[in-house]
């Protein structure tokens, strides 16, 4: 039972971190669940302009809200929203008045303030420091804006900016999810600044907090602790563009806190609750004199008013010395009742850093009628017949302790009894599906992996289908939904035993079956004109979509990738398949850990006498005397053998490609273990980072010195990737995954296609999980691949110009960032039905109209329609430098 409550802990504390990727619902002025009552504003110029008439995509009255007369640049007129709860905000949408063409009226910018409890007000800034957001070019087009930081508020305000006095009107929707946290704000010391020799200074301060700074403390607010934002493990990295090393984590410095060897937090919450943990992200680069907290003991107030309860709850770490990775500390708070918490964590090495604090509680029914012992026990009833102890227990990390029963208030224990038992079984309902679906998977031929769930389609004929998780009903879709009713298409689920019979699959969606082998000859498929996406004959054939020349004749993996090639058994891989030669691994000496992912990390190493190792024909340039800088992928001890296979299998494939626009493997170590595989260094890291923090050039980057890129960088690095994916399509070689993030750039700007799927830790939200195994890029991947597990060139094409269109918004937005994973599959439902209801990514502002339209080709339904390779290189290339 003890094991059982740990799992609900474990249950509940997973679902207690906010993911801002994925909190982006809309809040409901659109669809009418954010009530007229709850929508005021400073003033109104009619009646028929009202502030409930504030609504996105509405029409009502006459069409939008519009503050009294014109406004002039000094005026502070604002639109009030009561979200009802305290609510993570992350996203604003805007829209002018249109009312049906006869409205003119819009804002061109405006700023935000918000208040936790409609008393003290605060005003939003950027993470750079700007508060005015600009908004609306015409009365129609909806504009939406990304808030970074988020803000956890319940009232928020839209205040309309003007330069010249004019007349403004706004329709709205907000963004988020409901802040379940509850905190309301964190107290801590100031962050510090390092500055160790050799190295970038860092600064660890909190820069978003919205509370009072005082004597070096910070009070009443929250800030980078709470925006979401987890820190990288190398902390002078950052995940925000245009901001300082350090930026995403706020640290301290032991000595400089006195002799104490703390920091003391304290945490307010917006009402009375019970808690069963505390999670905190830590930096854990030893290397830099940086670790998790040695322990921590925290300290209760069940009142505002009241006392600390004497007995800290605490808890000691396993300090790690060997795993620079920052990661989640989980802080077991044995559900004790609290309205505050005061924490001291206690350093394990010179500094400490976090960045994100996040805690998982239950609210207690009333403040006023419940004691904090007898909340504990409304979470642990089951146990209370086994254990005795009344409130806090020291030293308990993993002991779900309880208390006893004290008498009355039997309705109350009743009511929570029955919710408990209710949960349970919900619970043991969830673990006894879970185990079932892990068995079908296990019993399904060996399509799915042990590690990942990867579709192969070896041939035109050979089908899977994915199996999507049911879809949030959408009108006219979803499983139970009108769609079922739809004789040409159905919803699949590939968990389902009947679908992994491809036979079994034709009868079940003839249509689909058709449309896969029409399009499953994509190995094939002609050369279209690639401005015009005019059809073009599709190859019905029996061979597999792709060439069998040597290279390509085995199950190619990168990262997660499996490349469309007939299977090779895996025992048959050996030494002397691979090509590489075999590099002495003491003369690789680790300077820094460029990435992580499932199966093992990348390092930038220094390479001793690689340059006389690769004599005559070696690729580098010649550092003269200075030693040579690799990356060094690694896969992990405890790898799995299939894990190790794919390993040499990418090995195998990577030292037959030679192109200058693809990543070039240097040598090897696999003769022991652990095995390596040394390629070259690209200084500029991955093309997804690289953009994300630059500016498109213009005078205003020259003047503040912000680092840009121009139009013409962006059609070079186009031009370039084209040019590696032609290698590739001509070796008949699928990448599966092209993205921004699988690009590097070295000094140079060169850019190299690499898949290191090393940049799943970093990137984890552009990839979709299926029973939590099945890694997949689904933003990035055509709708045959999604829906019928078809990776061919054809669909690198549509993966390609989802790249362009990543390059084109500067990477500083997810691929379809208002749909959900969910959404998305759906969507590619859409596509492949056709009938105008798909959702396309739109034009970035940024993309010349005929690349747009290039992008759209890419995005063709029929695969004949795409364009290949060489057409896009063609294409793109008169563009370069012009
Ligand atoms: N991350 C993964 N591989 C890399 C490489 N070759 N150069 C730089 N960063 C990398």
């Amino acid at each position: 039972m003890h094991l059982f409550l740990l799992l609900i802990l474990q249950v509940i504390a997973a679902f207690g971190q906010i993911d801002p990727t994925h909190c982006r619902y809309a809040l409901g002025m659109e669809d009418g669940r954010i009530k007229d009552d709850d929508i005021t504003a400073s003033s109104q110029w009619y009646e028929t302009t009202a502030p409930h008439y504030a609504r996105f995509n509405r029409e009502e009255g006459d069409g939008a809200w519009c503050p009294e007369g014109q406004l002039e640049p000094s005026d502070s007129q604002y639109l009030q929203v009561d979200l009802g709860r305290l609510t993570f905000l992350t996203v604003v949408g805007t829209q002018g008045r249109y009312a049906r063409n006869s409205g003119k009226e819009y804002a061109r910018a405006y700023r935000l303030n918000y208040s936790r409890d409609g008393l003290l007000w605060k005003s939003w800034r950027n993470r750079l420091g700007n508060p005015v957001m600009d908004a609306n070019k015409n009365a129609y087009t909806s504009v939406i804006n990304d808030l970074h930081p988020p803000i956890i508020t319940r009232y928020i305000r839209l205040i309309p900016v003007t330069k010249l006095s004019t007349t403004v009107c706004m329709r709205v929707e907000l963004y988020g999810c409901p802040w379940d946290d509850g905190l309301i704000s964190y107290s801590a010391p100031e962050g510090q600044l390092m500055m160790p020799p050799g190295y970038p200074s860092a600064s660890l301060n909190d820069s978003t907090y919205d509370g009072a700074h005082e004597r070096r403390r910070l009070f009443g607010g929250l800030g980078q602790l709470t925006d979401g934002v987890i820190g990288l493990d190398n902390f002078l990295l950052t995940r925000q563009y245009n901001v300082w090393p350090g930026y995403d984590y706020l640290g301290w410095r032991n000595d400089s806190l006195g002799t104490q060897g703390y920091v003391e937090m304290e945490f307010v919450f917006d009402r009375q609750r019970n808690f069963t943990s505390m999670k905190v992200h830590s930096n854990n680069m030893f290397s830099r004199g940086v670790k998790i907290f040695s322990s921590v003991s925290c300290w209760f107030k069940p009142r505002l008013i009241a006392g600390w309860e004497v007995e800290p709850v605490v808890f000691k770490t396993v300090l790690d010395d060997r795993n620079p990775s920052a990661r989640y500390v989980t802080v077991p708070l044995n559900r004790h009742t609290a309205k505050s918490l005061r924490c001291r964590f206690y350093f394990a090495d010179v500094w400490m850093m976090f960045s994100e604090i996040s805690f998982q509680s239950v609210f207690c029914p009333s403040e006023d009628t419940i004691l904090p012992t007898q909340m504990t026990l409304v979470v642990t009833t089951p146990l209370a017949s086994q254990e005795s102890t009344v409130t806090p227990i020291p030293e308990t990390a993993a002991n779900p302790s309880a208390s006893v029963p004290p008498e009355g208030n039997t309705a109350i224990l009743i009511g929570c009894l029955v919710t408990i038992i209710l949960l349970l079984v919900i619970v043991i309902f969830l673990i006894l599906w879970c185990q079932y679906v892990c068995k079908v998977l296990e019993k399904a031929p060996r399509r799915i992996h042990d590690e990942e769930m990867t579709v192969r389609l070896s041939s035109c004929s050979d089908t899977i289908i994915l199996q999507t998780p049911p879809v949030p009903p959408r009108s006219g879709h979803g499983p139970s939904g009108p769609a079922n009713t739809d004789p040409h298409y159905e919803r699949v689920f590939l968990l389902d035993p009947q679908y992994q019979n491809p036979a079994m699959l034709r009868n079940k969606l003839p249509e689909l079956s058709q449309s896969a082998e029409a399009s499953a000859c994509g190995g094939g498929y002609a050369e279209p004109d690639v401005t015009q996406c005019t059809p073009h004959q599709c190859f019905h054939n029996s061979a597999p979509h792709y060439a069998e020349t040597d290279i390509v004749r085995l199950q190619g993996v990168t990262g997660s990738n499996m490349y469309a090639v007939p299977a090779l058994t895996v025992d048959s891989l050996t030494r002397k398949d691979i090509s590489a030669a075999e590099f002495p691994r003491q003369q690789l000496i680790f300077r820094e850990k460029l990435g992580e992912g499932q199966f093992g990390e990348v390092h930038l190493c220094e390479a001793e006498g690689l340059l006389e190792f690769l004599g005559e024909g070696s690729p580098l340039p010649d550092r003269e005397g200075h030693s040579v800088l690799v990356a060094v992928k690694q896969l992990r001890a405890d790898a799995t053998s299939q894990a190790r296979n794919d390993f040499l299998k990418e090995i195998k494939i990577m030292s037959r490609l030679n192109d200058p626009n693809i990543i070039r493997l240097l040598c090897v170590c696999v003769s022991s273990d652990p095995l390596c595989m040394v390629t070259e260094y690209m200084e500029n890291g991955d093309l997804n980072m690289f953009l994300s923090q630059r500016e498109i050039e213009s005078t205003l980057t020259h003047a503040n010195n912000i680092p840009s890129v121009s139009l013409s960088n962006l059609l070079h690095m186009s031009v370039q990737i084209a040019s590696g994916m032609k290698y590739l399509a001509s070796l008949n070689f699928v990448h599966r995954d092209l993205a921004t993030r699988n690009c590097l750039l070295d000094r140079r700007l060169t850019i190299k296609i690499a898949d290191f799927g090393m940049s799943r830790n970093l990137y984890s939200s552009d990839y979709y999980r299926i029973q939590g195994r099945a890694v997949l890029p689904i933003r990035w991947m055509a709708w045959e691949s999604i829906l019928l597990g078809k990776f061919t060139t054809a669909s690198d094409v549509w993966a390609f110009g989802v790249t362009l269109w990543e390059i084109f918004t500067l990477c500083k937005e997810q691929p379809y960032s208002l749909l959900s994973d969910e959404q998305v599959i759906e969507n590619s439902g859409e596509f492949f039905r056709n009938q105008g209801r798909q959702i396309f990514l739109y034009a970035p502002p940024l993309c010349p109209p005929s690349l747009f339209e290039l992008m759209m080709c890419c995005w063709s339904r029929d695969i004949p329609n795409r364009p290949s390779f060489e057409g896009l290189f063609q294409a793109l290339r008169p563009h370069v430098n012009q």
